[in-house]
């Protein structure tokens, strides 16, 4: 494998395949001052990279995910296989008829709340992350939450309480930077208000959080045989030996706490960014959502959205081209760019060429989950002449065409794994695709979306509707690779505005 240039060192770490393209190897090496490290796109070394037993999480790296106690995503082995049951079966699939639900439920209000500000939607992922994180809140603790805003002045905090269950959730989630890196005493006591009232938030979080934890084993054999039992219940049972269940190895508080917060924030990012793709992606590409349209006509016709079901309507939309148009995001924008591991001991491995490698024990392994989904020589590129891709700023948004995906099931794992392969892979796969189709579904069924034109540009193309749109639709898919931002999700934070419009049903 070729060693990366030191002029290449800033451009790996930009999302997609052109780093690699720019080296021409879909693997690279370097040796930095903390050990070896190796980046690669190549199908094949990566499968082995998540199933070898020589490759590991480099869990020392992830310890700053445990808040409370250690989680499923900062232990390995023995003690990994312990959370990761517990969380399995806290995602069980009867909590999919919840998503669902609520997922609808939370659309048709988001609506009717965009309509207060004439339904122009300026930055997506600002409504779409607040909209997974309500899904969450019912589907975990069966919290109801509404479009109100999170201010100390909205909702009471419960008795005892300096803030409000919902507020409490939105400050943490959306502090998370500053509570893996300052300490909490360091925190209580600096004189600054933005860590302070991160403290005062982190503080009730976990109150919140014991108090339901306490409400469910102080009931725990009445909590076990309901049939529909909220996350958290489920986590508290399946870490409660009991004398119906001798097998469960007790989980502690902090390990509970800190599994069911985990698997909260894997959940939120991850779908709300996916999800503000999908409605960016929708309105630069008409003609796809005009497809999706009208198979939501044809398989729903009049029926109201309260009869639509998880189990009959989601597995028909899943296989047909609003499942493509879903599949098609995760690979054009997948928010998890890239995932790492630690080789444990010196590991050989076989590249999509059939050429063997030996990577040296202790070598940082990045697989770039963005250069794979763009890798040429598995992913056609679409037929777009080069010097317009150029004028595009080579956008990943032109390669977006759900119809690749029409044939193809998603249990179809060979080239394409947006949720992750072997043993790690995601658990809340289900619970994310049940989301995006029940949002998008309830979205556009009576509804469109479209790009914002403004008057200046319809002015500067004197009145001339199209070549106005176009002129928009370009430059919303230069942004689309321009203010697309890496953290630890990919996330478009900048303004793209869109608009929801009533759809014409009679065109
Ligand atoms: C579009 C949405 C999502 C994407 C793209 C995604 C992607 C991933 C990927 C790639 C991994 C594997 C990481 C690795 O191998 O190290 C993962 C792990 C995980 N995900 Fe998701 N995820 C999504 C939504 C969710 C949701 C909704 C939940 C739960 C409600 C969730 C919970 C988890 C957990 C708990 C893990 C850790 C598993 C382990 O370490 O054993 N994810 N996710």
């Amino acid at each position: 494998m070729p060693w990366l240039p030191l002029s290449q060192v800033w451009n790996i770490w930009k999302f997609g395949y052109e780093p690699f393209q720019a080296v021409g190897s879909d693997s690279l090496c370097l040796a930095t001052p903390n050990g070896n490290m190796l980046w690669t796109c190549d199908t094949a070394i990566i499968k082995q990279l998540f199933t070898l037993h020589t490759v590991q999480v480099p869990v020392k790296i992830l310890k700053f995910y445990d808040i409370w106690g250690p989680t499923l995503g900062s232990v390995e082995g023995e003690e990994w296989k312990t959370h990761r049951k517990v969380v399995t079966y806290g995602l069980n699939p009867s909590t999919l008829p919840t998503v669902w639900n609520e997922a609808i439920h939370q659309t048709r209000t988001l609506i009717q709340r965009w309509a207060q500000d004439d339904s122009v939607i300026p930055v997506a992922k600002h409504w779409t992350s607040r909209l997974a994180l309500h899904v969450i809140a019912s589907v975990f603790f069966d919290m109801k939450l509404d479009w109100r805003e999170y201010t100390q002045a909205g909702k009471p905090p419960a008795d005892g309480y300096r803030i409000s269950f919902e507020n409490a959730l939105f400050t943490v989630v959306s502090r998370l930077g500053m509570i893996f890196i300052v300490p909490r005493t360091l925190m209580r006591i600096l004189p600054f208000k933005a860590l302070q009232d991160t403290h005062i938030a982190l503080t009730d979080w976990t109150k919140y959080m014991q108090q339901l934890r306490a409400k469910a084993t102080d009931n725990i054999e009445e909590v076990a045989a309901k049939r529909n039992k909220t996350i958290l219940e489920s986590v508290v049972v399946a870490g409660t030996p009991s004398a119906a269940r001798p097998d469960n190895r007790a989980l502690s508080e902090e390990s509970v706490l800190g599994n069911i917060f985990f698997t909260l924030m894997a959940g939120h990012e991850t779908t709300g960014n996916s999800l503000a793709f999908a409605l960016l992606l929708l309105a630069v590409h008409p003609q796809h959502q005009s497809a999706i349209q009208r198979e939501l006509d044809a398989h729903f016709g009049t029926r109201p959205m309260d009869e639509w079901t998880v189990e009959h309507d989601y597995q028909i939309l899943r296989k047909g081209y609003l499942g493509a148009t879903v599949q098609e995001v995760l690979r054009v924008y997948n928010v998890v760019q890239f995932i790492f591991r630690i080789t444990i001991a010196s590991t050989t491995v076989r590249d999509s060429k059939g050429v063997s490698h030996t990577i040296p024990e202790y070598t940082t392994c990045l697989i770039n989950v963005g250069g794979a989904f763009h890798n040429p020589s598995v992913w056609t590129p679409t037929p777009v002449p080069a010097s317009k891709k150029a004028d595009l700023h080579h956008s990943p948004a032109i390669e977006f065409d759900p119809t690749r995906f029409l044939n193809i099931s998603d249990e179809d794992d060979e080239t394409f794994w947006p949720f992750g392969y072997g043993p790690r892979k995601c658990p809340g796969m289900p619970f994310a695709q049940v989301e995006m189709i029940g949002v998008i579904s309830s979205m556009l069924k009576d509804h469109s979306l479209e790009l914002v034109v403004s008057e200046k540009t319809l002015q500067n193309h004197k009145g001339n509707r199209q070549a106005a749109w176009e002129q928009t639709r370009d430059e919303a898919i230069r942004k689309l690779r321009d203010d697309v931002e890496s953290n630890m999700n990919i996330q478009m934070v900048k303004e793209l505005p869109i608009r929801l419009v009533e759809r014409d049903m009679v065109a």
